[in-house]
Order: C-alpha cells, then sequence, then structure tokens
C-alpha cells in the first residue's frame, strides 16, 4: 500500500534522504512516486511525481538535475501511491498541491467525504488537477488559509481545522512553501515519526546515532530505520509538527501529549537481501532464526510450561484475519479446539456481517503488519460489542498491538516480501504456544512435553529441510502446468490454503487448496493428468489414512501426485514425487510441511521470471477495507 516519508533537518540530504526513504518502502507495493520540497522563501512547494516504479521518479530527477531545476529544500516529503481513487498516472501520484502551489500534501487512506468536499471546493473556485481523493485537502487548507482567521505564518491552526473536516481513514503530512516545519495527523492508518539523537537523549538520557537534529515522519519505520533506531508512534487523531527543533504532539484539543520514545530493536542491514536473489527467499531461510526468537524466553521444557506475556483466560476463542495470517487462525482454531477451547475463525472482511455472539469470547486478531484495514475493524467491531481482544503481530507499536487489550508479539524481524513467509511460521509458532499456555490453565496439558520439545526441535528440522529440500526439482518438473491442486486435513487444511495462495500470488498460477475430503464433492471434476496434485500427508494414523483415499481418487484420474509427507505412512507409493519433512507431531509438522510448499511457490515463479517480491496488484500491507 501507499508509503510515506517526510523530513526536516536534513540539510543538503532532503532529497537523497527522501528517495532512499522510498527505495526502503518499495516492498509495500505503488504504482507512482513523487517528493515534493521547499526552503525558507520559497512561494511554492517543488513537486516531482511520476507514474510507475521509483526508477521513473529518479530519471525526472536526474533530468530535472541536468537542466538545473531539481527540487530543492529542506524541508521535504515522498510518497509511493498504490491506486485507489483514479488509475496509476503522474497527476493522480502524490504530492498533491493546492491552487497555488502553495500547500503540498501526502497521504495514505481513503477520504470517505471527499466528493462532498471536492463539490464545495469546486463551487468555491478550486480547481483540481487529479481525480485523486487527497487533492481535497490540499485545497480545503488553501481554502481555510485564505479566510480571515487564518494566518500564512502559522499554518497549524488551519491544517487542524482542515483535519477535522476529514472523514475516513488518513494519515496526512503536510508542507507550506518556505515553511520550516511539516504538520501531520493520522486516524486507522499508520504514522510513526522517527525522532533525532537531541530528542531520543531529552527522553532516555541516552545519545546515539547519527543526524543530530533531523526527524522523520513516514508510513513504516524502514523509511528511516538507517538514520535513527528511537521512533513515536502517533495515535489516532493525534498532530504532529516537527522542525528542527524536533517535534511537538499533540491531541485534538491541542493540549501536549508527552509520548515515550522507543527503540527499535533490528537492525538496518535487515531490511537488505545480504546476498539472495529475492527477500522472499530470504526470509524463507531466516525462519529457522525468526522461529527461535518466537520461541527464546517462552518455552520452559525442564518445567514443562509455556510462559507467555499475555493474561487471558478465554472460555471461548474467536479469531480474525486475512490472507495467509487467516490461514495461521485457522491453524491456532484447530490447535485451541484440542485444547478443550471452543474455537471459530472468521475472514476479518466478513465479521461484522457474520455478528457472532462474543459473549465471554478472546477475539484474536492475527495480522503480521498489525495495520491491515479488515482486520483491525474486525477488532474493533469485537470490542465495540464487549469482546477482550488480542493482536498477535509482528509489528510492537502497531494500531492492532495497541488498540487490543494483550498482545501476542511473533518476533519474525521485518519482513520486506510481499508474500508473507516467515511471519506465517511464526504465527503458526506463537498461536501453537498461546494454544499450550491455555491448555496448561485447563489442566489439559496431557501431553505438554511432547509438545514443548517438537517447539524445541522445530527450528533446526525447518534448516534440515532448507538444506535437503528437493522443492526446485518439482518445481521444474510441474512449471509449465496449468493449474496446481493442495490437499490437506486437520491442521494440514490451513498448510494445503496456504500452499495454493503462496504460488498463485507469486507465479500468477492458477491453485487452489481443499480440504482433502472436499475434492471429490466438486474439484475433483477439475482433476486431470495435468494438474499436479500436492498432499500434506504425516503420521500415520485415520487422517493421513484417509488423506492417502484422496490421493488415490486423484492418481487414479491421471494426476501426478506430489506427497509432503515425513514418510511414517504409505502415501509415497502413490506420489510421483516426495517432499520430505522430519518426523515430527501435527501440530509442527505443518509448519514444516509449508516450508516445502514455500520452496515450490518460490521457485516455480522464479523459473517464470515473476517479481517475486512485488507481485502484481498486491501490497504488504492493505490499509483500505
Ligand atoms: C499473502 C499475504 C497476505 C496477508 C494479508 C493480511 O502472502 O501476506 O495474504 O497475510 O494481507 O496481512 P496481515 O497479516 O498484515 O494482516
Amino acid at each position: 500500500m501507499c508509503g510515506i516519508i517526510a523530513c526536516v533537518g536534513c540539510g543538503d540530504d532532503t532529497l537523497d534522504t527522501l528517495v532512499h526513504g522510498l527505495s526502503k518502502l518499495d516492498y509495500r507495493g505503488y504504482d507512482s512516486a513523487g517528493v515534493a520540497l521547499t526552503a525558507p522563501g520559497d512561494e511554492t512547494v517543488a513537486v516531482v511525481k511520476r507514474e510507475g516504479k521509483l526508477e521513473r521518479l529518479r530519471e525526472a530527477l536526474d533530468q530535472a538535475d541536468a537542466a538545473g531545476t531539481a527540487p530543492s529544500g529542506t524541508v521535504g516529503m515522498a510518497h509511493t501511491r498504490w491506486s485507489t481513487h483514479g488509475p496509476p498516472s503522474d497527476a493522480n501520484a502524490h504530492p498533491h498541491t493546492d491552487c497555488s502551489g502553495e500547500v503540498a500534501v501526502v497521504h495514505n487512506g481513503i477520504i470517505e467525504n471527499y466528493q462532498t468536499l471536492r463539490d464545495e471546493l469546486e463551487a468555491a473556485g478550486h480547481e483540481f488537477r487529479s481525480e485523486t481523493d487527497t487533492e481535497v485537502i490540499p485545497h480545503l487548507i488553501e481554502d481555510l488559509l485564505a479566510g480571515p482567521e487564518y494566518d500564512h505564518a502559522d499554518p497549524e491552526p488551519a491544517i487542524r481545522e482542515a483535519m477535522t473536516r476529514l472523514e475516513g481513514s488518513f494519515a496526512v503530512v503536510v508542507s507550506v512553501a518556505g515553511v520550516e516545519t511539516l504538520f501531520a495527523s493520522r486516524q486507522d492508518n499508520p504514522l510513526v515519526l522517527g525522532a533525532s539523537p537531541r530528542d531520543a537523549e531529552s527522553a532516555s538520557g541516552e545519545r546515539s546515532e547519527p543526524r543530530a537534529g533531523a526527524t522523520y515522519l513516514a508510513s513504516d519505520v524502514p523509511a528511516f530505520r538507517e538514520f535513527t533506531d528511537r521512533v513515536v508512534y502517533l495515535e489516532n487523531g493525534e498532530f504532529a509538527r516537527i522542525d528542527t527543533d524536533g517535534f511537538t504532539i499533540t491531541d485534538s484539543d491541542g493540549g501536549v501529549v508527552e509520548k515515550t520514545v522507543e527503540t527499535v530493536d533490528w537492525d538496518p542491514e535487515d531490511t537488505g537481501k545480504s546476498g539472495y536473489d529475492h527477500f522472499m527467499l530470504k526470509e524463507i531461510y531466516e525462519q529457522p532464526r525468526a522461529l527461535r526468537q518466537c520461541l527464546q524466553g517462552r518455552v520452559d521444557e525442564m518445567g514443562g510450561r509455556v510462559t507467555l506475556d499475555v493474561d487471558i483466560e478465554p472460555e471461548r476463542v474467536q479469531f480474525v484475519a486475512c490472507g495467509t495470517s487467516y490461514h495461521a487462525a485457522l491453524y491456532g482454531a484447530e490447535l485451541f479446539r484440542e485444547a478443550g477451547v471452543p474455537a471459530q475463525c472468521f475472514l476479518a472482511s466478513e465479521y461484522a456481517t457474520s455478528t457472532p455472539p462474543v459473549d465471554d469470547a478472546l477475539v484474536v486478531g492475527v495480522t503480521q503488519s498489525g495495520e491491515t484495514a479488515d482486520t483491525l475493524s474486525a477488532l474493533r467491531e469485537a470490542r465495540s460489542r464487549g469482546a477482550r481482544t488480542l493482536a498477535c503481530t509482528n509489528t510492537v507499536g502497531s494500531t492492532a498491538a495497541r488498540e487490543c487489550d494483550e498482545a501476542l508479539f511473533i518476533r519474525s524481524g521485518p519482513e520486506i516480501g510481499v508474500a508473507a513467509t516467515k511471519t506465517f511460521a511464526s504465527q503458526q509458532t506463537a498461536l501453537n504456544m498461546l494454544a499450550l499456555s491455555v491448555a496448561q490453565q485447563r489442566g489439559r496439558a496431557g501431553t505438554m512435553r511432547e509438545s514443548l520439545s517438537a517447539l524445541r526441535d522445530l527450528p533446526g528440522e525447518v534448516q534440515a529441510i532448507l538444506d535437503e529440500s528437493s522443492a526446485e526439482a518439482v518445481a521444474e518438473e510441474f512449471v509449465d502446468a496449468p493449474s496446481y491442486f493442495f490437499i490437506g486435513r486437520g491442521v494440514h487444511y490451513p498448510v494445503a490454503l496456504e500452499g495454493a495462495l503462496k504460488l498463485k500470488e507469486i507465479s500468477y498460477k492458477h491453485a487452489e487448496g481443499f480440504a482433502s475430503g472436499e475434492l471429490k464433492h466438486g474439484p475433483l471434476a477439475l482433476v486431470t493428468g495435468e494438474t499436479p496434485v500436492f498432499a500434506v500427508v504425516t503420521g500415520d494414523g485415520p487422517l493421513a489414512t484417509k488423506t492417502i483415499g484422496n490421493v488415490k481418487e486423484v492418481e487414479s484420474r491421471d494426476a501426478p501426485v506430489v506427497a509432503v509427507t515425513d514418510g511414517r505412512s504409505d502415501v509415497g507409493r502413490y506420489a510421483d514425487h516426495v517432499l520430505e519433512i522430519p518426523e515430527a507431531p501435527p501440530r509442527t509438522a505443518a509448519v514444516l510441511a509449508n516450508v516445502q510448499l514455500q520452496l515450490v511457490a518460490y521457485h516455480v515463479a522464479d523459473m517464470l521470471g515473476r517479481p517475486i517480491d512485488k507481485p502484481r496488484n498486491l501490497a504488504k500491507s492493505v490499509t483500505v477495507e
């Protein structure tokens, strides 16, 4: 989704800082990009923006530089746009300006009342240049500044007033020509401030980091992480003012809010590719480390306990999530039911209309970003109906983490590839521990020691798969197939769904995941000799036997079968290929099997030359409903 980076105090490095920041937000997915700069004495804000990838903006800036017209300034902001209102085009790219070019705005989110505002502003003589909802903001500010009660010398009151007229979700940064200050506010869309060392010093008594005197605003920390690790998360309705003296944050009534400056616990290098061809591959290979981090200090094998820093004793659980996180939630729900806790799973976008009674339910939002609009909205709906909520997320400081009563962090480290990989494995692992902790509370932790040692072994087993997988050969054999099926039962059903989602989103090939037993109720009609079927079969119990029955059904329709298995059943006899995983109980086998399917998806997409880290039409963090 859209990305914002803005800064004050970077001096001659302002433009470079902005473009560098945009490159760090690149992973979010976008279709146009732009920058706006100003300096004391300017009468208009200099804006350059282009449809397409960042490279096109860079070319435009280079050309402007060669012609001596490059935008310059000491205050700047930049944006990558993922189009919602109006197609990708130079005109629809951000920043947007008012009629005079004096006010520039970048915005993430959707202004729901933009048509009403636009009609009013056009009636008042404002001329619009784009089809976006965002453009109403600079015109609205211009309109207010033209009135007698506001003053150009201090535009803050007019900007604050403009914010109160906006309905919808937004993270907005405003720059006014010649003013060495940036103004920002947010409502249901993330905005984080990067504090300079001086600000950090006053808050924490420590001193570190380069670039004293610079302050940043961004939609996401990677945009400025190389310059500071000190961050302040803005809350809904808060208003930030940043200038060369630092920052001030006020509430909607103008009262100063004392904010905590937090320290980011990951390094800038974590957002680099470290020699891998793609972030996705790097992140698949980072899974052993991610899982170790997820487990660290939480599993006490000697004491036979799981200790999580969350205060819950649920009678029932409702999960809400989207996409890959929904698959993790399906897995989590299965484990809660095993622990004797009734658990349901809802697609977050359907939760409000499902209106399930919440009563004594704990509502768990599973969301790696913590910013997915559908999930936040479902969690808010649950809260408004009196439910206690828990966010299972990778992002400390995210909206979900801050708004929920409890947060369980999955500790994956930054994930840049749009396709979720290590965060899915960490979500599975965190939910596994959560279900165990509840089983323990209820005195139902019968196989606790076995479960804990399985968790302990998990990172090493994932490493063994990464070292030995033959997924690339399987991908090579089936890369030309028109369609792929994935099947599994119990905890392996979400793995089948996730295997199919991963393949379709990055390879653009048709892929479907099914509960194994469902095949014969319809989808079997599509199975031919050209439909590879990936079957997840572990153990040798009744579920394995039943899935093997389903494997035989597809085999007798000539479909090639790839078994993802620990070899304890005889599924290998019916399979054309076997992707092996170590022997493990079902709950951790589901993590292991998924790693093989991630690798298949990656290699198919790579062989097809797809833009793996930024698949078309997709975004890392989906902040619109
Ligand atoms: C797919 C993928 C998406 C996300 C979904 C929810 O690889 O990453 O399906 O899982 O958009 O995102 P979060 O987890 O941030 O709520």
